[in-house]
C-alpha cells in the first residue's frame, strides 16, 4: 500500500503554527526554547507489568480476528498476584513466573510492594491526569468458605474484593458479571464477552474493569477537529484532533516506526503512542515488538517540535484471558483435580479451581487538558515532524510515578460511518 500522503496536513499546518505561535506570544518569556526536564532512562526491563504487558499482547494479537484489544497489565497483574497470594505448590510458582520481570527474578514480596504501589499511584492520578473508573474482583461459585486473610490481604494490598456468583447457572453467572463489570465502568456498558464461561461449583473468577479517559498535559483545541478518513480495518470517517508542540519523539528509520511520548495533566502519567510510517495493519509491529526495543524507543525520544493528529476514538475491548494465560504457562489453576488454592480455602482441595479470567477496558481519546493551574512554558514550534495517525497505531499508557504500564492496547478500527470506496 502507499504510504499515507497527509495532504489535508499541508494545508493545515499554517493553522497548526499560527495555533502554536499564538500560545509563544501568550506569555513574554525569554527565547530559551522550552524543554520538558530530561527524564531518567525508563526502567521497563525491570518491570513485571511491561513484561507481562507484552508477553499477553503478542499471544492475543496472534490470533487471528484480534480487533482493538486492549487490556490493563497493571489490574491483571495485580489480581493474579492477589491469587498467586491464596496458592500453592506448582500453581504458586506459575504465577509467580508470569509475574517476573524479563531482566530478573524478583523476590514475591517486591512484587507485592511494587504493584501495591503502582496502583495507590494509579488511583490517585485519578481527576488529574485522567479520569478513571475501575474495579476488580474475585468471584467464587458455590465454594467452600474463604478465609478471611487472604480476603483482607487482596483488598489491602491489590484492590480486589471478593464476591460470591448468586445461585444461577452459566446465564445468570454471565449476567451478574456484566452487571458488575458495568457498575466498575461508571455504568457504561462493555462489549458482550467473545466467548462462553462455564461456572462448575469451586470456580474462582478473577475479573477487573477499567475505563480511562485521558487528560492531555496541552489541551487540542476543539476547534480544529475536522472530519477526516481512517485507514482501520474498514476505512471510516471519524473525527481528528490536531496539536503542534514539543512532545518526546522518535523515528525508528530503520523499523519505519514513529515513537510520540505526551504527558497527562499533572505529569502523573504519559501516552505513548508507535506509529509505523505507511497503513496498514500492525501485524509487522506486533511481530517486532519487543521489551529491549520498545525501552531503546522510549530512551531515543529527544523533545522535537511535533504536529499531532490523532481521531477522537474509543479503544474498548472484553477479555476473556484463559487460553492466552495458559499459552503462557498458567496451566494447573485451571483443573481442579491439580490446582492448589489452600491460601483462599483450607477446604480447597478438588474444588477450587480457576474459572476464568474476564478483563473490560475502555479508553477514550478526546481533546480535553486537564484543569487546574498549570505553569505551562512557551512552546516554540519549528519545522514539526508529523505524527498523522490515520492508520493503526499502538498505545500505552505508563504511570510517571512507579513506570508501571498502565493500559496497552491497539486501535485496529475506529468506529465511524464506513467508506465504501477504499479511496
Ligand atoms: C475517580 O473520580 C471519579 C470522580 O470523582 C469517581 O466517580 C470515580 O469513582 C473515581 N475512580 C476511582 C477508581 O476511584
Ligand atoms: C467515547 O465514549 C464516550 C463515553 O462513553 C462518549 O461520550 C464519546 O462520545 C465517545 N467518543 C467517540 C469518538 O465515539
Ligand atoms: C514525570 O514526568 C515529568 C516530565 O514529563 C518529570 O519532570 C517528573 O520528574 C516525572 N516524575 C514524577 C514523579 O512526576
Amino acid at each position: 500500500m502507499l504510504p499515507t500522503l497527509p495532504v489535508y496536513l499541508l494545508i493545515f499546518l499554517p493553522a497548526l503554527l499560527v495555533q502554536g505561535s499564538k500560545i509563544s506570544t501568550s506569555k513574554k518569556s525569554p527565547a530559551a526554547p522550552a524543554s520538558p526536564p530530561p527524564r531518567p532512562p525508563p526502567p521497563l526491563l525491570d518491570d513485571l507489568t511491561w513484561n507481562l504487558g507484552l508477553r499477553l499482547h503478542q499471544v492475543l494479537r496472534s490470533e487471528s480476528g484480534s480487533v482493538n484489544t486492549l487490556f490493563s497489565p497493571l489490574l491483571v497483574a495485580s489480581s493474579l498476584g492477589a491469587l498467586g497470594g491464596g496458592s500453592a505448590g506448582t500453581t504458586a510458582s506459575q504465577v509467580q513466573d508470569l509475574l517476573k520481570t524479563s531482566s530478573s527474578s524478583k523476590a514475591g514480596s517486591q512484587v507485592r510492594e511494587h504493584l501495591a504501589k503502582a496502583l495507590k499511584s494509579f488511583t490517585e492520578a485519578n481527576g488529574t491526569s485522567f479520569h478513571l473508573h475501575t474495579s476488580s474482583a474475585l468471584f467464587s461459585k458455590q465454594a467452600p468458605p474463604v478465609s478471611q486473610a487472604f480476603v483482607k490481604d487482596s483488598q489491602a494490598n491489590f484492590r480486589l474484593q471478593h464476591k460470591p456468583l448468586e445461585k444461577g447457572d452459566s446465564k445468570a453467572d454471565l449476567k451478574q458479571l456484566h452487571g458488575w463489570a458495568k457498575a466498575g465502568l461508571g455504568g457504561w456498558e462493555g462489549a458482550p464477552l467473545g466467548t462462553e464461561i462455564q461456572t462448575k461449583a469451586g470456580a474462582l473468577i478473577l475479573a477487573s474493569a477499567l475505563r480511562l479517559k485521558g487528560l492531555w498535559g496541552r489541551e487540542f483545541s476543539e476547534e480544529f477537529t475536522d472530519c477526516r478518513t481512517f485507514l482501520g480495518k474498514t476505512y471510516t470517517k471519524v473525527v481528528m484532533m490536531h496539536r503542534a508542540g514539543l512532545y518526546r519523539h522518535h523515528e525508528d528509520m530503520e523499523n519505519m516506526v514513529q515513537v510520540l511520548e505526551a504527558p497527562l495533566w499533572g505529569d502523573k502519567a504519559s501516552l505513548v503512542l508507535l506509529l509505523p510510517f505507511h497503513v496498514g495493519n500492525l501485524a509487522r509491529l506486533d511481530k517486532l515488538l519487543t521489551l529491549e526495543l520498545l525501552s531503546k524507543w522510549l530512551e531515543s525520544t529527544r523533545v522535537t517540535s511535533v504536529a499531532i493528529s490523532l481521531p477522537m476514538a474509543n479503544i474498548s475491548s472484553t477479555l476473556s484471558l484463559q487460553k492466552q494465560l495458559s499459552a503462557l504457562g498458567l496451566t494447573d489453576a485451571w483443573d481442579q483435580k491439580v490446582a492448589d488454592f489452600s491460601g483462599v480455602s483450607d477446604k480447597s482441595k478438588g474444588k477450587l479451581h480457576l474459572g476464568g479470567v474476564l478483563h473490560w477496558a475502555s479508553l477514550e481519546l478526546a481533546a480535553q487538558a486537564g484543569k487546574g493551574d498549570a505553569d505551562l512554558e512557551e512552546e516554540n514550534i519549528e519545522k514539526p515532524k508529523l505524527f498523522y495517525a490515520d492508520h493503526p497505531f499502538l498505545i500505552f499508557v505508563r504511570d510517571n510515578v512507579t513506570g508501571a504500564l498502565l493500559l496497552m492496547g491497539a486501535l485496529d478500527h475506529a468506529e465511524g460511518e464506513a467508506l465504501h470506496d477504499e479511496l
